[in-house]
């Protein structure tokens, strides 16, 4: 019976995969907890690239540095209490499930795995070791974000029926330049291209704001740039309260977002920081306008991890060992690997397992997953 020893003092963890999202994302934003006194740090790293790793050496000195992470697990058994999984997606599953079996909670990059059996698997061990599983969910981490949160829970739209998200990049994120910039456009790293890749963060968002998961997609993908990943995806999804339609791309004329709730009494819009708010809520129609510096052009998103790291520490603490963004995370895998398959039948409609409203998370690992 594996034990937690966690109490009254920091969570310490392991970084695995030390590229451009853990440099520039993850570690900065442990080292911003640390500084106000959060309860996680990082004391040990492993990357597989010998040049990433001395980088490491350079820039955290004071953490222990492994050239593979099944070494790392076995010499930081009893020295650690989390991994930190930031590799290409195709590694996400063997190295989390080897961090479960040691009994130590993961927080993992999105998409969790590449295969939705290979996420359901993860949660189902996470619940069997009572430890927790979390996915790198980091866009609902958002200012702009948790402010769309705030207005529907005000019911400034009403409850929405309707969603379009539309996220343009005009190119494919670059991996670190040491290892394979160009990753995400090998299918045997990535999984998939944009759907793949950015899909998740589309995802999730589209099932806070319906409340809900999908019961049917229809999708088309193309690949304009002649790569073996998709550089476009379009698709609509039913819900059971409503539509979604969304558009990513990585051949875009410019970097933006536009997201649009729409509901009985009116309108949400986003493009970047800015609000549009228009509804009927308080009477007389009114438009409203915010902006939310949420730094959306800087793709290390740093405040928004280290907001994602402290509900992941809440989690651990609350021993809520697989929660809401952990079976968002399947969903979303679920949703993108129908999209491929619709995408393939010429954009056929395609069911999705049973409609279910969001359930309840699920704490301390006595009993099973509502699904
Ligand atoms: N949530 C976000 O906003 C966000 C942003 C960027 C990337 N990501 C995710 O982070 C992950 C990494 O993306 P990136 O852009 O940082 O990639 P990257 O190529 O910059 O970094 C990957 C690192 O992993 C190392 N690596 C590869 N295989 C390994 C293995 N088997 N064991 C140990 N190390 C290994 C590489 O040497 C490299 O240093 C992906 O899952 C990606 O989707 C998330």
């Amino acid at each position: 019976m594996m034990t937690d020893a966690t109490e009254g003092r920091p969570l310490r963890g392991a970084l695995i995969g030390h590229g451009f999202i853990a440099e520039r994302g993850h570690l900065p934003a442990y080292r911003e907890c640390a500084g106000r006194g959060g309860p996680l740090q990082i004391v040990a790293i492993a990357d597989s690239c010998p040049a990433r790793r001395e980088r490491a050496r350079a820039t955290h000195p004071e953490a222990r540095i492994y050239d593979d992470w099944a070494s790392l697990l076995a010499r930081e058994e009893g020295r650690i209490d989390f991994v930190d999984v930031t590799t290409p997606p195709a590694f996400h599953a063997e190295i989390a499930h080897g961090a479960l079996d040691r009994g130590l909670h993961v927080l993992c990059e999105k998409p969790l795995t590449t295969s939705p059996a290979e996420a359901r698997s993860l949660l189902d061990h996470a619940l069997r070791v009572r430890r927790v599983i979390y996915p790198s969910h980091n866009y609902k981490h958002a200012p702009v974000i948790k402010r769309v949160r705030e207005l529907l829970d005000e019911g400034i739209v009403g409850a929405p029926s309707l969603v379009t998200l539309q996220t343009f990049r005009t190119t494919h994120a670059k991996g670190v330049a040491e290892w394979r910039p160009d990753w995400r456009r090998e299918r045997r790293y990535s999984g998939g291209g944009i759907a793949m890749d950015h899909g998740s963060h589309t995802f999730y968002l589209a099932f806070d704001w319906l409340g809900g998961y999908p019961t049917a997609i229809s999708a088309t993908t193309s690949t304009l740039d002649g790569h073996d990943t998709e550089d476009n995806v379009a698709c609509s999804i039913r819900f059971p309260t409503g539509m979604a339609s969304a558009h990513l791309t990585w051949t875009a004329g410019a970097r933006k977002v536009i997201y649009t709730v729409h509901g009985a009494k009116g309108a949400i819009r986003v493009e970047d920081d800015d609000l549009e708010i228009t509804t009927t809520a308080r009477g007389a129609p009114e438009v409203l306008r915010e902006r939310l510096p949420s730094d959306w052009m800087d793709a290390s998103h740093v405040k928004w991890f280290a907001s994602l790291i402290d509900d992941f520490a809440g989690a651990v603490a609350r021993r809520e060992w697989v929660g809401k963004d952990a079976e968002d995370a399947v969903r979303c895998i679920e949703l993108i690997g129908a999209a491929y398959a619709s995408a393939r039948r010429s954009g056929r409609e395609q069911r999705l397992g049973a409609a279910s409203l969001v359930p309840a998370v699920t704490h301390g690992g006595a009993h099973g997953l509502l699904r």
